[in-house]
């Protein structure tokens, strides 16, 4: 089974993915996390993000591992591991630029196709999952979440990586990453049809996970009895 869960950024589409996975003893996959792993080989390598033949080499001389153990992930770029880099601020800012080039979203779709071939069940997270990459996924969420909050959390994670800025700025920054993400003209972030729409605003991962468990139990994705293990 695949589960599809788009959203806007910093609506804790990931912490939610991963805490769904980690219940239903799932797999799961972050789209998000190898566009920024790509992002962060660009910076690391000087790369001009609108110089698309250089970024075109640059990918086909790429490698990367993207691993789950349960509970967390490492990305691992050309053998070296650089999960703890991932979320700094100015990958933020730049992946945006770098995943709306078509051949990087090949090289990325690659990877998401791989991984459900290998995973009988996952958790697929990013922006186009329910709409592009697996339209026939069993179940779709579409997490949003009110700027502000969303602002709060990335401030939040900015400060565990010893970045400061302020709130107005991420708040700016997320408007603009909203904006190029829906805006574009390849997958852009959009709700399907029969998506199950989940704001995040006032919720936390716990009670966000169970409606979501309680929807799929409505549609008949999840069993009475595996929802009642869950939960007692
Ligand atoms: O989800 P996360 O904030 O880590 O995603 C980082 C960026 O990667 C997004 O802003 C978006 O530009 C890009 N992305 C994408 N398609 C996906 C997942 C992420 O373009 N399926």
């Amino acid at each position: 089974m695949i589960i599809a869960i788009d959203g806007t950024s910093g609506s804790g589409k990931s912490t939610l993915a991963k805490t769904l996975a980690q219940k239903l003893n799932f797999g799961f996959f972050s789209a998000g996390a190898l566009y920024r792993a790509i992002t962060v080989k660009v910076l690391d390598n000087n790369i001009n993000e609108y110089d698309d033949l250089g970024l075109q080499k640059m990918i086909d001389e790429t490698n990367i591992i993207y691993t789950f153990d349960g509970k967390q992930n490492v990305m691992k770029l050309d053998g070296l591991d650089i999960t703890g880099r991932l979320y700094g601020e100015e990958v933020s800012n730049m992946v945006p630029i770098v995943a709306k080039k078509p051949f990087i979203r090949v090289f990325v779709r690659k990877l998401q196709k791989e991984t459900a071939l290998y995973n009988e069940n996952i958790v697929m997270e990013g922006r186009d999952i329910g709409s592009v990459i697996f339209p026939d996924a069993e179940m779709k969420v579409f997490v949003d979440c009110k700027i502000e909050e969303r602002a709060k959390r990335r401030l939040g994670d900015y400060e565990n990586l010893h970045e400061h800025t302020s709130l107005q700025k991420v708040i700016d920054d997320l408007k603009e990453r909203d904006y190029l993400d829906t805006h574009r003209e390849i997958s852009p972030l959009v709700m399907c049809e029969n998506s199950y729409l989940l704001d995040t605003s006032q919720r936390n991962v716990e009670e966000s996970v169970k409606l979501v468990l309680e929807e799929m139990k409505k549609r008949g994705l999840v069993s009475e009895e595996k929802f009642n293990e869950i939960y007692n």
